[in-house]
């Protein structure tokens, strides 16, 4: 299991959510009510699962495949460790993992 702490956009909202091997962090997001939208559901046709990982964290995850670095140039608020969710697959050896959803997908409830 992967431990994620998914951080609201202002820093002010944590939800804290363990995820299986083998589960998109996308998946674990929309399964806590975070505010990704992941729009093609992992086609990468959208860009709308962007996360910014905790810079601590980066270096745990594969590198992103050419095509997602393409996908992030359509995001909102990208960052040097931006990744975007439907494209990490948790994994157990990963301990834990901390994403800040940059906002600009917040629904209409503010989530
Ligand atoms: S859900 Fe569309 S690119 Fe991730």
């Amino acid at each position: 299991m992967t431990k994620v702490r998914f951080v609201s956009a202002d820093g002010r909202r944590v939800v804290e959510a363990e995820g299986a091997g083998g589960t998109r962090l996308l998946e674990l997001a929309q399964a806590h009510d975070q505010p990704l939208e992941g729009a093609c559901e992992g086609a990468m046709a959208c860009s709308t699962c962007h996360v910014v990982v905790a810079p601590q964290d980066f270096a745990k995850l594969p590198p992103a495949s050419e095509e997602e670095e393409d996908m992030l140039d359509f995001a909102y608020g990208v960052s040097r460790t931006s990744r975007l969710a439907c494209q990490i697959w948790l994994d157990d050896a990963i301990d834990s993992l901390e994403v800040r959803m940059p906002g600009g997908s917040t629904n209409m409830q503010g989530r």
